[in-house]
């Protein structure tokens, strides 16, 4: 197993909900470290850059428009296996189908409101970081 890093979101609805802490422990009760964290409030316009994968998908537009509703924590989590780790833990997107004890089986709260968000491969997730975070800005 290798060492890797991979990005994460703590989205608006967790923000908002005050859930940031109980999140961030999850992730490190599963071997994984904060090695970078900001808190920003995205506008739609850089919410639809960062998830323009997914441009045309009927739910592009709500989804920008709710990354953009309020505050976002934007991570770098580095461990054994982070990316895999990192969706392990955070659960099935869809939070009726999230494994107990993942963070979308507790706190998520739709398919679009779902609390997290995490890279899905290597490539994606050393774009991710780079779209939110200098060299100099992560800390191992
Ligand atoms: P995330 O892992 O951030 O990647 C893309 C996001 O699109 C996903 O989590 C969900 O928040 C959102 N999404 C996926 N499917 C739907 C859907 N059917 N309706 C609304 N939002 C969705």
């Amino acid at each position: 197993m290798a060492l890797e890093r991979t990005f994460s979101i703590i989205k608006p609805d967790a923000t908002k909900r005050n859930l940031t802490g109980a999140i961030v422990k999850k992730f490190e009760d599963a071997g994984l470290r904060v090695v970078a964290s900001k808190r920003i409030h995205l506008t739609k316009a850089q919410a639809g850059e960062f998830y323009a994968v997914h441009k045309e998908r009927p739910f592009y537009d709500e989804l920008c428009e709710f990354m953009a509703s309020a505050p976002i924590v934007a991570q770098v989590l580095e461990g054994e296996d982070a990316i895999a780790k990192n969706r392990e833990v955070m659960g099935a997107t869809n939070p009726a189908d999230a494994a107990p004890g993942t963070i979308r089986a507790e706190f998520a709260e739709s398919v679009g409101e779902n609390s997290v968000h995490g890279s899905d491969a290597p490539e994606t997730a050393k774009t991710e970081i780079a779209y939110f975070f200098s060299g100099l800005e992560l800390v191992g």
